[in-house]
């Protein structure tokens, strides 16, 4: 199958163009209400189809019937009560095939010890399907991310259980935790992979009135999209780190150095902030997954494990940074500021802030954190947490900015500086200006910055 793009955008909530005649309207089930599927089912909701959510948490289903969001994502909660006369949530996925055409798997899949997907979720997802009889009216649709091969091994499964009627399908997210809603409706494509031209044909009218570029190519092809497009942008993420890193050496700005990278339309500007270090719930995983996926092929993905290495080293440095500053950190007391592994998530997956936290813990520092959202966290063991960031500064012997929560970044840094038992800071997201911090007092770095005081052009 080739690839192909396909822009008719009707109205929202339109009949979906499939070959020029209206196509009958789905109605959509969503199997997982995580993450991925809550995002899913409630845009869905937003474009007017009437979504079902299945999940086997009896809590998570009963606080969605109670109008509660279990995950934090801005705008979710209010477009659900906007959309709850088409949103219906269950446990029963029984009466989620009766009320759903179309269905979205959108389950976890973590990594198992070696690195490999775990795909127990997904598997034991189509047992229950034979039990409950999915039928020929049935497309699944996955949307959690599998390893290449995935869609081939579900579809025998499918058969071999005698579901060959039921359609399968590959549609990667491409969701960005805090700014999910944009991303899902005004995506900048849709990747759809198909066994099976008409199966993928209702897959794509679903998107149509988004009016989104919609790319249609093979299951494999479109499992692969997902996994080299993550893979690719935490190598930009890893590359401008090691460019950073060499800036210090030299005495160059990473952050002009990046500016004037990024307005080459070939490399494009995104991606390339500099920090310490890449976090998340997809980055990380999917990085591993796919040297891990190559490795199983027999190839070893060499450039994927420099990306892993100067990931894991970059969370690190910052430890090298304020031991230049204080010596020892036996006794001194650090104030992470910002937690989650970005701004506007409470997700806490693979955050920098979890090793950084552990090390600074294991070189004896009393080590007191803020965040705006995540107030506990059971793997931040001998950590207090603060109301406020002023609370966490306060006595602290340094700071380290590890997420740019607006919040954060706009707090009263002349006014905090005087709290401090000694004024420094290290920016670890670069989201500070040097200039303006030296001059309140500070000892400031960033991650591959020119130090103010060298008063070189920034
Ligand atoms: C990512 C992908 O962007 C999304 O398409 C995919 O489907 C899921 O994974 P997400 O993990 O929500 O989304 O966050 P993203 O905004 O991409 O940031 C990931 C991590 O990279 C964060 O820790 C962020 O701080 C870091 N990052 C991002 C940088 O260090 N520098 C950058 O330039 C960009």
């Amino acid at each position: 199958m080739t690839d192909n793009a396909s822009s008719a955008a009707p109205e929202p909530g339109a009949d979906a163009v499939n070959g020029g005649g209206p196509a009958p309207r789905e109605r959509v089930g969503v199997i997982g209400a995580g993450y991925v599927g809550l995002v899913t089912g409630v845009c869905l909701a937003s474009m007017g189809y009437e979504v079902t959510l299945r999940d086997i948490d009896a809590n998570k289903v009963a606080a969605l019937n109670d109008g509660q969001v279990p995950i934090y994502e801005p705008g979710l909660v209010e477009m659900m009560s906007e959309h709850r006369d088409r949103l219906t949530y269950t446990l029963s996925l029984e009466r989620m095939l009766e009320r759903s055409e179309v269905v979205f798997i959108a389950v976890d899949t973590p990594p198992t010890y070696s690195g490999d997907a775990d795909l127990s979720r997904v598997m034991s997802v189509v047992e229950e399907l034979e039990k409950v009889g999915a039928d020929a009216r049935h497309v699944l649709v996955m949307k959690s991310t599998v390893p290449v091969g995935t869609g081939e091994r579900v579809r025998a499964e499918l058969d071999a259980r005698g579901l060959e009627q039921v359609g399968y399908c590959s549609n990667p997210e491409f969701l960005k935790e805090g700014a999910a809603i944009a991303d899902f409706l005004r995506p900048d494509r849709v990747v759809i992979g198909s066994f099976d031209d008409a199966q993928g044909d209702r897959v794509a009218a679903l998107y149509a009135p988004l009016g989104a570029p919609i790319i249609r190519t093979s299951v494999p092809s479109a499992e692969m999209v997902k996994y080299a497009s993550n893979a690719f942008l935490a190598t930009k993420i890893s590359f401008i780190n090691e460019i950073a890193n060499v800036c210090e050496e030299v005495g160059a700005d990473v952050e002009v150095v990046a500016h004037g990278m990024g307005l080459d339309s070939r490399i494009g500007s995104s991606f390339l902030r500099a920090g310490i270090g890449f976090g998340g719930s997809c980055f990380p995983k999917d990085v591993s997954a796919l040297k891990q996926l190559a490795g199983n092929s027999g190839y070893h993905f060499q450039l994927l494990t420099s990306v892993i290495e100067v990931n894991e080293l970059q969370k690190r440095r910052v430890i090298g940074k304020l031991k230049k500053h204080l010596g020892t950190l036996e006794g001194k007391r650090v104030a992470l500021l910002g937690l989650a592994f970005k701004p506007e998530t409470d997700d806490m997956r693979e955050a920098s802030s979890l090793v950084l936290a552990a090390r600074l813990l294991a070189e004896g520092a009393e080590v007191v954190a803020y965040d705006p959202v995540v107030e506990v966290y059971d793997r931040l063991h001998g950590v207090s947490m603060t109301a406020t960031a002023e609370e966490a500064m306060a006595g602290a012997d340094a700071a380290v900015l590890v997420t740019e929560w607006a919040a954060i970044v706009g707090l009263d840094w002349a006014a905090a500086q005087g709290t401090m038992r000694s004024a420094i800071v290290i920016d670890g997201r670069n989201a500070l200006d040097p200039r303006e911090m030296t001059r309140l007092g500070y000892a400031f770095e960033g991650i591959g910055r020119i130090p103010a005081h060298v008063g070189a052009p920034l």
